[in-house]
């Protein structure tokens, strides 16, 4: 099977958080089982092409239509372990060189520029992949033009499936952005197609991209169940309803070839589940290189995006619990919004010279293999979660995660001391309330274990470094989604 991969982010090329992990991991477990997958990419001059073999161009001229215009592009190749990767290159525009993925006010116009050049790029080149798998609000415009400019012009054949990895950003616009790409929003600006449920005057691309692809998923089968079903949704819960016969969840996995402590090279020593007395050795590295001292406490950490859906109030909270217990705690977070960076920026000048906290406010994808190498406990305390990758990587690694029972956090950790589960089974500390009392609840059974019950609390890691979180079953679902299509 043929699979072309279009997204805003692949790893280790592009990434700003988790989609970058899945794109990379879901076409690596893909092209191992013998499937055909090509990612399609804008070409940042953020990009890292170190990673790329064989880079070239391939297409010199790819003239993509805008508004009465039309743009020239180049196309570029190259391949990473196995999977092809195709950049897509505008010609004396500044889109993709903006020294960062997103972030631009333009945000939109770049990635509807992106979406049109994608198809445009199948045509002119005459590929016709089986299956064009789109991610996200960036790409959404994809089925919609599909469906209303290129089934008929030789792509007919095409199925396409569409991955929903946050609601949080739908990708809200304004008429222009249609126009700009070719369609028509007289005919599109109604309630069945991409009127925003909440504005009348603006294209929801997320929702376009839901109504006009085969096959729609989320991340996690809880997610999936949230979004239909509780304000999760956010705002489109009756249309995920509408849409229950081509929607479902899949749970993401971890690609084994980078998050692996047995022979991750990032991180001082390399340890499993029977050599765990080795992780201390990286705690002490992780100590070391951020300025802790070494002494008989538990590590936690933080590695997240910091944005409002990770409990950005709740982490602020753990930092002054944890100092009042006398725990270490190393946040690794970047902020897009400039208010949350200078929140963060103020609690680490208040606490850079603390006996126990460090904060790191950068995105440094060295020292995050570090952190989950050498914490005891990872905390996400996220308000909402599609799936999570960093506890399943905390698991991987020896560390236990504390997490609310949310989306995808909720299908991966389950509690040490509630959960239904049997005792290998269980992995985590798990709470309901985003509250200061419902997170401090978590975090005193989770000391409690680590300072009275050792043993246990190292089952608890060896319970979560055997699961299997590979993307194995993930890419069977997958499969079994492309397969399902095909057929209509
Ligand atoms: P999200 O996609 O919502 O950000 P996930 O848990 O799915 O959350 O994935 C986050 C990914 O980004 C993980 O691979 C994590 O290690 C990485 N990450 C998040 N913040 C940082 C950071 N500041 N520096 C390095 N890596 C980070
Ligand atoms: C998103 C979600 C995260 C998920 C990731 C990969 O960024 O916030 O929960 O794990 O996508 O699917």
């Amino acid at each position: 099977m043929h699979i072309a991969m279009v997204s805003a982010e692949c790893a280790p090329i592009a990434k700003a958080g988790g989609l970058g992990d899945f794109v990379q991991g879901l076409s690596h477990e893909l092209v191992n089982r013998g499937e055909w997958v090509e990612v399609l990419l804008p070409y940042y001059d953020v990009a890292k092409l170190d990673a790329v073999e064989d880079l070239c161009e391939v297409q010199p001229s790819l003239s993509v239509p805008h508004h009465d215009a039309r743009i020239e592009c180049r196309v570029l190749a190259g391949e990473i372990g196995g999977v092809s990767v195709r950049f897509i290159d505008p010609l004396g525009r500044d889109y993709f060189r903006r020294q960062r993925i997103y972030g631009e006010p333009d945000d939109a116009e770049r990635f509807a520029f992106f979406s049109r050049a994608v198809l445009e790029y199948l045509l002119q080149s005459e590929r016709s992949p089986d299956i064009l798998h789109c991610h996200d609000w960036q790409t959404g415009l994809i089925p919609v033009l599909w469906s209303e400019v290129c089934k008929h012009s030789g792509l007919a054949e095409m199925r396409l499936c569409y991955t929903l990895h946050n609601l949080g950003y739908q990708g809200r616009v304004e008429e222009p952005i249609l126009r700009q790409v070719g369609l028509d929003p007289a005919r599109l600006m109604h309630s069945d197609r991409l009127l925003d449920p909440g504005d009348d005057r603006l294209a929801n691309l997320m929702k376009g991209g839901i109504v006009f692809s085969h096959f729609v998923n989320t991340v996690s089968p809880r997610y999936a169940w949230e979004v239909q079903n509780t304000d999760q949704g956010m705002g489109l819960q009756s249309l995920f309803q509408t849409y229950a016969h081509k929607f479902g969840g899949v749970l993401n996995g971890i690609d084994d070839a980078v998050w692996n402590p047995e022979r991750d090279p990032l991180i001082p020593v390399n340890f499993g589940p029977d050599t765990l007395p080795l992780k201390a050795v990286n705690r002490r590295a992780l100590r070391t290189r951020v300025g802790l001292p070494e002494v008989d406490t538990p590590i936690f950490a933080v590695v997240s995006r910091l944005d409002r859906q990770k409990g950005v109030d709740l982490i602020r909270h753990a930092i002054r619990f944890l100092a009042a217990e006398a725990c270490q705690l190393v946040l690794l977070g970047s902020a897009l919004d400039p208010a949350i960076a200078e929140e963060f920026s103020r609690l680490k000048a208040e606490t850079d010279d603390s006996a126990g906290c460090r904060l790191v406010l950068a995105y440094d994808e060295a020292l995050a293999h570090l952190i989950f190498a050498g914490c005891d406990m990872l905390l996400i305390p996220s308000l909402y979660e599609p799936c999570g990758l960093t506890q399943m990587i905390a698991m991987k690694y020896g560390a236990v995660p504390i997490v609310r029972r949310v989306g995808g956090l909720a299908d991966t950790v389950h509690d040490a001391n509630y959960s239904d589960k049997p005792f290998v089974s269980r992995n985590g500390y798990v709470f309901d309330d985003p509250t200061e009392e419902g997170l401090e609840g978590a975090l005193k059974r989770a000391l409690g274990l680590w300072r009275r019950f050792p043993e246990y609390f190292r089952q608890l890691r060896v319970n979560g470094m055997r699961t299997d979180f590979s993307w194995r079953r993930p890419a069977d679902r997958y499969r079994d989604i492309y397969a399902h299509v095909r057929s209509l």
